[in-house]
């Protein structure tokens, strides 16, 4: 399959065989994620991989009870890593300015697109992935279970197996509200939107059997309507991150 159509057809898989993944590949998947461009090549990512079960088990359980965690083949959490560099600053001799949000900014950056080319690396070959942002539910938790040090924070978790379910793709906002010329004309945004809140609604239905009747917007209101994981900026301080 060409690229183009390999990332059209992206679909998240919440449900995996039990065969398993050549050891061999998954390094290779992760090493091909690790290739992606890197802001001023400081390569703010580490990739942890759970192996241990009740690790897993305690990850699935602080993500709210997302079994696929557990039954995946591998599961990594993505670490944004900025720890290592002020080692490497250290061995240079030089100073460490900690607490820049730039530089919060520039390992999430990293480390979201590294992920994302193992993605596209593994669908590439059949496999299905799930991101598991659930994990920041309790990062003070994460942290404690992986060991982590200051300046490293876990930013999502990546199930990785093959499919044992075919889920039709879900649908993107139309280009005519998401890509735009020269400027943020949002002339044509509200009739993107209901046009997309309509095939939201049918992609819903038909996922559940007419069971849930949900659009877009009504998916907005109810995440952005109120306050998501207020402890993340006392998290972000505590680990050294996002304070300037
Ligand atoms: C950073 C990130 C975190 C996510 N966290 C979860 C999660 O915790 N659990 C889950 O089932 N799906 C999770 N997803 C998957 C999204 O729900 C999914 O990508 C979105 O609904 C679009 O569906 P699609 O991937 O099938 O196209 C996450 C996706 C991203 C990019």
């Amino acid at each position: 399959m060409d690229v183009i159509s390999l990332l059209k057809g992206h679909r998240s898989i919440r449900k995996f065989t039990e065969e398993p993944i050549d050891e061999p590949v998954i390094t290779d998947l992760i090493a091909a994620g690790l290739a992606t461009a890197t802001s001023s090549n400081l390569q703010g990512t580490t990739v942890i991989r759970v192996r241990d079960a009740e690790k897993r088990a305690a990850i699935a359980t602080l993500a709210g009870g997302q079994t696929y965690v557990e039954s995946a083949a591998a599961f990594f959490v993505w670490c944004a890593d900025l720890h290592r560099s002020a080692m490497a600053c250290e061995m240079a001799g030089g100073d460490f300015h900690a607490g820049m949000t730039e530089h919060f900014i520039i390992a999430a950056t990293d480390c979201a697109l590294a992920a994302q080319s193992t993605v596209a690396a593994a669908e590439s070959i059949g496999l299905g992935i799930c991101y598991i942002g659930g994990i920041r539910n309790d990062p003070t938790q994460m942290t404690e279970l992986l060991e982590l040090p200051e300046q490293v924070m876990p930013l999502f978790g990546l199930c990785l197996g093959w499919p044992d379910q075919d889920p039709a793709v879900k649908p993107r906002l139309p280009l005519s509200v998401t890509l735009k010329d020269d400027r943020y004309d949002q002339s044509n945004d509200q009739a993107g939107i209901e046009a997309y809140d309509e095939q939201m609604r049918e992609y819903y239905k038909e996922r559940t059997g007419g069971k849930v009747d949900r659009t877009w917007s009504a998916d907005m209101s109810g995440l952005l309507g109120k306050e998501s994981r207020p402890f993340m900026r006392d998290y972000l301080d505590g680990q050294g991150f996002a304070t300037k």
